[in-house]
């Protein structure tokens, strides 16, 4: 893809540990089970046939539960571990066929990691932390400190430039782990787990800012995560992984809307499905007929508005919410009943 900066296309991804590894991806073992695979031959499969492409700019989440594949399959991605088969280009780069010194370079400039636990060096300090990639990089003192102050405030932690990380809580830890990321400028961001150990609260914070600062620089990002809750509030796309497969991708309407099959279902039955589908998802569309205007006395929403925002009208009003489009046109109606079918659903 000519152009662009960020995006990442994987085609026909293996990863399998084990003695010679090869041999498993030949097709006699393709249709075993993963547990198949392993007593026989003691190889673990961790990622099987994956494909995907993220563009520029969006926030790609990776889900599944503890041993999916999803710490194998974003470590990948830079060859922190070395995929058995494969494609992987970023932008029109090849890295697979990268050299030891193109991939470094790759790591330093194109793309950040923000490892699960932090991974700060605990006798740095915060600043001294996060400058740590621009020295790599053989930046200048100065505009190492003026990038990582810049990036600090970004992220709320002014004042704390001087203390070590035992000083500071779990989220600020976190905060300095995006920072440090964040200061060497990366075109794409990868992100492991990066809020599952902060309390519920905590995350929800981080969570906001990260979409936050999203809405400023645009990145393209690579977020992991085990919660479907925090997949579907971040991604722009999902994908759901298990035992190293996609298993379903789509937009977060798409997986709670049609989960493809039981695994996925299970997840789905947990989510605020109100914080997550739009009038446009549930609405009778409306067609015209050139007699139905826009009724001005009733209810209206956009399409974009969310069911939580509508259950409340429609408890309140007795009729139909009509909703309109960005051009104030009558695009469709949205009844009680579609809405209580979705949630149902
Ligand atoms: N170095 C390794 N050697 C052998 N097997 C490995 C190795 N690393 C990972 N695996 C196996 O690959 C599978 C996928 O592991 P991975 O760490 O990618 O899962 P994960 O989805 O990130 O899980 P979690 O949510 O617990 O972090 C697991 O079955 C794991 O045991
Ligand atoms: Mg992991």
């Amino acid at each position: 893809m000519e152009n662009a900066n960020g995006c990442i296309t994987v085609n026909n991804l293996w990863k399998v540990f084990g003695q010679d590894p090869g041999r498993i991806i030949a097709p006699e073992w393709q249709d075993r089970s993963r547990s198949e695979v392993q007593e026989e031959t003691g190889c673990v499969v961790a990622l099987k046939d994956v494909n995907f492409s993220v563009p520029e700019g969006e926030i790609f989440v990776v889900m599944g539960l503890s041993g999916s594949g999803k710490s194998t399959l974003i470590r990948c991605l830079i060859r922190l571990i070395e995929p058995t088969q494969g494609e992987i280009y970023i932008d029109d780069e090849d890295v697979l066929a990268c050299n030891d010194s193109q991939l470094t370079e790759l790591r330093r400039t194109k793309v950040a990691m923000v490892f699960q636990r932090f991974g700060l060096f605990p006798h740095r300090t915060v600043m001294d932390n996060t400058v740590w990639g621009m020295e790599l990089r053989g930046s200048g003192r100065d505009e190492r400190e003026e990038t990582a102050q810049r990036v600090l405030d970004m992220v709320g932690l002014q004042g704390w430039e001087r203390n070590y990380p035992r000083e500071l809580s779990g989220g600020m830890q976190q905060r300095v782990g995006l920072a440090r990321a964040l200061a060497v400028d990366p075109d794409i961001l990868l992100l492991d787990e990066p809020f599952s150990a902060l309390d519920p609260l905590i995350r929800r914070t981080m969570q906001d800012e990260l979409l936050k600062l999203q809405s400023d620089l645009h990145k393209t990002m690579v977020f992991i995560t085990h919660d479907l809750n925090e997949a579907l509030k971040i991604g722009n796309q999902i994908v759901i992984m298990r035992d190293g497969e996609i298993v379903q991708s789509g937009t977060p309407e798409q997986i709670v809307m049609e989960p493809s099959d039981d695994y996925v279902t299970e997840f789905v039955r947990d989510v605020r499905k109100e914080s997550v589908l739009k009038a446009r998802n549930v609405m009778k569309e409306h067609v015209t007929n050139g007699t139905n205007g826009v009724d001005g006395e009733g209810p209206s929403c956009g399409t974009e508005t969310l069911l939580e925002e509508l259950i409340p009208m429609l408890m309140e009003h007795q009729k139909p919410i009509q909703v309109l489009d960005h051009q104030d046109e009558l695009v469709g109606e949205v009844h009680r009943d579609d809405v209580i079918l979705a949630m149902a659903h």
